[in-house]
């Protein structure tokens, strides 16, 4: 099999920019889904700057604190020296641990399991101290993901611990307590959310409020460009197609690099050439598509996972407050104009009938944090994403009644 290299575009500045962060400062890493993190992740483990030792790990499989800590100790273990593992600070950690290495795995046995937190002390404080002085980052892919079920496991069995939150506690402890240990933290999932669940919605920044935060934006119009002309040409289906079209390619994919493959993969498809009344055709079609290639329904189905809880209206029924974050959400996919505050409510407030202006605001806040909408300078807000705002409107029927709509928004 010949092995071809990932191309990667328009990262070098936010690569500069996490390599100097990473100098001081651990990292929350934040994105959309599918925008490109772990592309990010892989790039800044496939070349680590000089003075880095860089450990990456995918949490999505794991489900208990052990698996964890073991997980820290197999991804760790290849940086180890032979002469460590036998009989150096290795070895020691591992008569601690009790471990023993089947196949080259590492497995603390697991009456150990309710020691977990001093393992995890115990070996994350080992691999600090015995290197030379570099700097340890681990890259952890899936963070929020492997909370969110050590935590279900947890309360499946009535468990009180909340080991999820602990583990956050003491990653933190951690990081105080060694000035050459860094994290990033990222996954598909908002750590925020499960946050929210596991610290019952109070502090829940503090586990993490000594991280920077930093937010990975699609890629710049020219790096897009040029994925597409690439991409293009590795399909054989470039010659002929006009600048403005590859340019439109990008721009209708909203410069998200996983929705220009995945396009261009499909216009490929086609024994014609890629012009731009293909590209729209095509792009109407995924749009309406019942097969759902992109999962963009994920963006409605997760609304009631990610606002929980309710508010009484005028009569005393419960609304759920999933419904009114749609209902924002139609209102702005509607709209052709960045809205403010008021008009959001407005718009709530002829749904239901309720006296809700701090829950829009608080509403608001989170669909920007998740990045449903985003806020300009005047504080007014608009879908961050037109691909999502058009699928949304298609999705919602909002277009058929779309002109009642507008004339009562231009009365309110
Ligand atoms: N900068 C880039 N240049 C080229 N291709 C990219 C780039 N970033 C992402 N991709 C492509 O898009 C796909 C999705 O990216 P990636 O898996 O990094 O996103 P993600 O943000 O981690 O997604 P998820 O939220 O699902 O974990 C990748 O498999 C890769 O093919
Ligand atoms: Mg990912």
């Amino acid at each position: 099999m010949v092995y071809v290299m990932k191309k990667v575009f328009g990262r070098r500045n936010i690569l500069e920019r996490i390599w100097k962060l990473l100098l001081n400062d651990s990292i929350l890493f934040t994105a959309e889904r599918r925008v490109g993190k772990t592309t990010v992740l892989d790039e800044l483990n496939s070349a680590p700057k000089k003075g880095f030792i860089v450990i990456y790990s995918d949490l999505e499989k794991i489900d208990s604190p052990l698996e964890f800590i073991n997980d820290v100790l197999n991804k760790t273990a290849p940086f180890i020296s032979q002469k460590d593992k036998a009989t150096g600070w290795f070895s020691k950690l591992w008569e601690t641990l009790e471990g023993a290495e089947v196949g080259g795995v590492f497995k603390i046995p697991e009456h150990k399991e309710k020691d977990w937190k001093t393992l995890l002390l115990v070996t994350i404080d080992a691999i600090c101290k015995n290197n030379n002085g570099d700097i340890v980052v681990f890259l952890w892919d899936e963070l929020p993901y492997m909370l969110q079920k050590i935590n279900e496991h947890e309360v499946a069995r009535d468990g009180v611990e909340n080991s999820s939150l602990q583990i956050m506690d003491t990653l933190r402890a951690l990081r105080q307590e060694h000035a050459n240990l860094r994290m990033v933290f990222t996954g598909s999932i908002g750590l925020h959310h499960v946050l929210n669940s596991i610290t019952k919605e109070t502090y829940v920044s503090a586990p993490i409020n000594d991280m920077e935060k930093v937010e990975l934006k699609p890629l710049d119009k020219e790096p897009a460009y040029e994925m597409v002309k690439f991409h293009l040409a590795k399909e054989n289906k470039s010659s002929g197609v006009k600048r403005e079209t590859m340019e439109n390619i990008a721009s209708q994919c909203d410069f998200i690099p996983f929705y220009i493959e995945k396009l261009i993969r499909r216009l490929s498809l086609y024994d014609k050439p890629v012009t731009q009344k293909l590209v729209d055709d095509e792009i109407a079609y995924i749009l309406t598509d019942n097969s759902d290639d992109w999962e963009l329904e994920h963006f409605r189905n997760r609304l009631s996972s990610y606002y929980k809880g309710e508010i009484a209206d005028a009569n005393n029924r419960k609304i759920k407050k999933s419904l009114i974050a749609k209902a924002i959400l139609n209102h702005c996919a509607m709209v052709t104009t960045p809205q403010s505050i008021d008009q959001c409510y407005q718009s709530v407030k002829s749904d239901f009938s309720i006296d809700g202006r701090d829950l829009t605001i608080e509403l608001l806040k989170n669909l920007v944090k998740d990045h449903y909408l985003q806020r300009d300078t005047k504080g007014n807000y608009q879908f961050y994403f037109s691909l999502i705002r058009r699928w949304w409107v298609l999705a919602e029927g909002l277009s058929e009644f779309s002109e009642v709509k507008s004339e009562r928004y231009n009365d309110a």
